[in-house]
């Protein structure tokens, strides 16, 4: 019996008490009558070819200290197959131990403290958390009301991210969380005149890169004229679902090349050496499954358009052209948002809508107020699960609002 392509893909195998009995945050925080939707851990099995390199490391006993260069290797393949990037600079790629590690490093290359960063909210918290506890200064250049980059923000931003201090940066997310944007070329070349127009340094945070759903078109930052001494993070955890499995990559234009020689040593002893196998074995073997993948979260894409229609009709959305994740504008709901002085904070603070979709429907949702400048009133939902926890969770959630809505709270 052939098997159909809805038995192969990865967001419909593991059912609700599989993944109840995992230990990871997104099933441990909340109780077992929650449907966690929160942060960004897929409900998928490992991919194959990630979980045999796990398995031959471990029989091996294969576990001591990372050595070589297969996994930026492994990365510059799929760069050069799915987003045309045929020049991927091996010899300028080091390992960092996750992307945020990465970036904090990074950053400590390229400015200084008290330097300002400037980051386009909303945007993923913890953006603000590490830069302000590596001794850097957040800039806010919020999105614009397309949710895409706004230059003028940015070119405002940039000015006065000159005033607070000599070298500045700018931590871009490409594509962006949470509201699964997906930059374009023209786009990130503005962006890359306006940083070398202002002395700014980027940075390119490309966790999210595979991820790019049908439709549209990742373009790598390193890859747009004038990003020469710019740098990218890059890892396979988000896609393949690898955050447990520490190692990501730092990827240096041709003029960083100099800051890249400057990081010290022992920050590649961060990253797990399982880590390296698992991220190398996703970029090199796992673009089978990544499509089998992408597939499901279109589909989930296209069924949580249906859904809100149906269930949440008050909420508006922007289906994301990459990332799993929805960023739902919930402000019409009449649910109090944000207590003034609510800001960037962690990702597991509740408030507003969240809070209520938490006590009302059992539904674990992010905060979006925890994102910065224009969270509050939204939340952040992760459809990488099956269409069977979707359905219920929204179904959950549309339950709540009605019985939340003014009308009937006054028929209480
Ligand atoms: C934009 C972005 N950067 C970084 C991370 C975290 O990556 P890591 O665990 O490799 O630090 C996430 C996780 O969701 C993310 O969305």
């Amino acid at each position: 019996m052939s098997v159909s392509a809805d038995d192969r893909n990865p967001l419909t195998r593991l059912t609700l008490d599989q993944l109840r009995r995992r230990t990871s945050v997104k099933w441990r925080l909340y109780p077992p009558d929650v449907l966690p939707l929160w942060v960004a851990e897929q409900d998928v099995p490992l991919a194959p070819p990630v979980a045999d390199a796990l398995r031959r490391a471990v029989e091996l006993g294969d576990t001591g200290y990372s050595f070589g260069t297969a996994y930026a290797e492994a990365l510059g393949g799929f760069a050069a197959q799915r987003w045309g990037w045929a020049d991927f600079p091996v010899g300028r790629s080091t390992l960092v131990p996750d992307v945020m590690m990465g970036v904090v490093e990074v950053l400590r290359l390229v400015t200084g403290p008290g330097d300002a960063v400037v980051v386009c909210p909303p945007v993923y918290p913890p953006f603000y958390a590490f830069v302000t506890h590596a001794d850097r200064r957040v800039l806010e250049a919020p999105l614009g009301s397309d949710r895409r980059l706004d230059l003028a923000a940015l070119d405002d931003a940039f000015r006065r991210a000159r005033t607070v201090g000599d070298r500045p940066a700018f931590l871009l997310c490409n594509p962006h969380n949470p509201t699964g944007v997906v930059h374009r070329g023209d786009e990130l070349a503005a962006v890359a005149e306006l940083a070398a127009r202002h002395g700014v340094r980027v940075v390119s945070d490309e966790i999210h890169a595979p991820l790019v759903l049908a439709g549209a078109r990742f373009t790598p930052y390193l890859t747009v004229p004038g990003a020469d001494d710019a740098f990218a993070l890059v890892s396979a955890s988000k896609a393949w679902n690898l955050a447990g499995l520490k190692a990501a990559l730092a990827v240096a234009g041709p003029a960083a090349a100099a800051d890249l020689a400057r990081m010290p040593e022992e920050v590649s002893h961060g990253p797990s050496h399982l880590g390296v196998l698992a991220h190398t074995a996703a970029f090199r073997d796992g673009g089978p499954w990544l499509d089998l993948l992408l597939d499901g979260l279109d589909a989930n894409r296209a069924l949580l358009g249906s859904l809100l229609a149906e269930h949440l009709p008050d909420v508006s959305w922007h289906p994301p052209e990459g990332t799993y994740l929805a960023w739902l504008d919930c402000t019409r709901l009449g649910v109090p948002t944000e207590a003034p002085g609510d800001g960037p904070g962690v990702a597991s603070d509740l408030a507003g809508p969240a809070r209520m979709f938490l006590d009302d429907a059992r539904v674990a949702l992010s905060s979006g107020h925890v994102f910065g400048a224009g969270g509050a009133g939204f939340v952040r939902l992760n459809f990488a699960t099956s269409p069977a926890v979707l359905t219920e969770a929204v179904t959950r959630m549309g339950r709540a609002s009605v019985d939340r809505s003014p009308g009937r709270r006054g028929e209480a």
